[in-house]
């Protein structure tokens, strides 16, 4: 292959955009022998015109606003890692529009304007990255995609957000709340200032819909609202709970397909010890994909942190150096039923009572008009506080809308149930 120049436009000037800086600097003569390529960040866009990341050795120009680069007929690719959705999809809209590959780690905007984005490359003849959008340093975009292109994926289950992954561990590990446990990680800098999107499920969510686009064609527009829980419900007494029945706790985002139905969730489930999955900690990622053909798949990593994403990044920019561009417009299959009612699985309820007679029986009652089948019970009267006793009740497999009924029943009873928490059990090969 001939030697060949690749003209970069950096936007984001973050660590993200640092690492993307360093790597591309430090490792120049290696990145040249493999790809026969120069890649040479030639502009930086950055809202405060001042390099935050990486800044030795940068000698190309710095702007404040992505428009006065646009027209700069030089730049062959534009990387996106400013974040947010409105300024980062007009980055994206502009850079195809005047014929640039673009790479984004962006998960918010892609599940929002994927679509669009991928149609817009494909009638320019451009490339649009994406590997970086979910699960940071994790290949899980090319993974995943390929298999997609070779077999019908039946499920994936990802754990998909470093931050409530670390924060549920040090919860099951160490005994702590849920609030040390938001002041550990962001101590540690896994967690943001403001960490609402990563705890209420948002993160997860966004990155699951990017997935489903992926293995199921699933849309990548405003059409498909996120179904999300986030991990703030979790109490530390469930984590004793759980491991008595034999389950961990983590923040998943499931999508699964069938015929034409889809479905598409993110919560925190009880998975089984000895389930790969439950041995994802701290604030590694993982994503379990199940085909018929080839069974289970785990993909595991680092979910974010610059280098790993920086890495990924890369990854993107030299496929574009080796022209493997894949067209991911090929992969919308338009709409689909989401069917997230349907989703079915065993329930797992803490119920705090009044520690008085026939409590149990009347519970039990509730359940049976329901038509639902409890699996086990526990109630601990040493976990009693101020009067109130938990009781833990698994459930047999019902679906949502059963379950919601059951929830109903339960709310109008406030005398009775001071508190309900409920979760899902996640056992995918049952
Ligand atoms: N805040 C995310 C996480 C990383 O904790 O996984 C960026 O998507």
């Amino acid at each position: 292959m001939a030697q060949q120049e690749i003209k970069i436009a950096l936007c984001g000037a973050g660590n993200v955009g640092g690492a993307v800086l360093e790597l591309l600097t430090v490792n120049a003569d290696f990145y040249k022998k493999m790809f026969d390529t120069d890649f040479l960040v030639t502009e930086v866009v950055t809202k405060s015109g001042k390099l935050r990341g990486y800044k030795d050795k940068f000698n190309g120009n710095i702007h404040t606003d992505f428009e006065s680069i646009i027209n700069n007929d030089s730049i062959d690719v534009v990387i996106e890692v400013m974040g947010g959705i409105d300024d980062a999809y007009k980055v994206a809209k502009q850079a195809l529009e005047s014929k640039k590959d673009f790479i984004t780690a962006n998960k918010a905007m892609m599940s929002l304007h994927g679509d669009e984005l991928f149609k817009l490359a494909e009638n320019n003849n451009l490339f649009i990255g994406f590997e970086a959008s979910v699960a940071g340093g994790i290949p899980i975009i090319r993974s995943l995609s390929s298999k997609a292109r070779i077999e019908n994926i039946s499920w994936f289950a990802g754990i998909l957000n470093g931050t409530s992954n670390f924060i549920l561990s040090k919860m099951e590990s160490d005994g702590i709340g849920l609030k040390e446990g938001v002041k550990q990680a962001q101590e540690l800098g896994f967690a943001e200032a403001d960490p609402t999107l990563d705890l209420n499920g948002t993160d997860a969510a966004q990155k699951g819909k990017v997935l489903s686009y992926l293995a199921f064609g699933s849309k990548l527009d405003s059409s498909i609202e996120l179904d999300i829980e986030g991990i703030d419900i979790v109490e530390s007494i469930d984590f004793k709970f759980a491991l008595e029945l034999g389950y961990s706790i983590k923040p998943l985002s499931i999508g699964s397909h069938e015929k034409d139905r889809l479905i598409l969730k993110s919560f925190p489930a009880l998975i089984q010890q000895s389930s790969i999955l439950s041995k994802v900690n701290d604030e590694m990622n993982a994503i379990e994909v199940f085909t018929k053909d080839s069974g289970s798949n785990l993909f595991y990593g680092p979910g974010a942190g610059p280098k790993p994403t920086a890495s990924s990044i890369l990854s993107d920019l030299f496929d574009i150096a080796q022209d493997n561009k894949v067209n991911y417009s090929k992969f919308g299959q338009g709409l689909m039923k989401i069917s997230n009612d349907t989703f079915s699985c065993q329930r797992y309820l803490r119920l705090e009572v009044n520690d008085s007679p026939g409590v149990m029986a009347k519970i039990s009652s509730f359940i049976a008009k329901q038509n639902l089948s409890i699996e086990s019970v526990i109630q601990k009267e040493d976990f009693s506080q101020n009067g109130l006793i938990p009781i833990v009740i698994v459930l047999n497999e019902c679906n949502e809308n059963e379950l919601e009924d059951l929830l109903n029943s339960f709310s109008n009873e406030k005398d009775l149930f001071k508190k309900i928490v409920h979760l899902r059990i996640f056992n995918p090969n049952k």
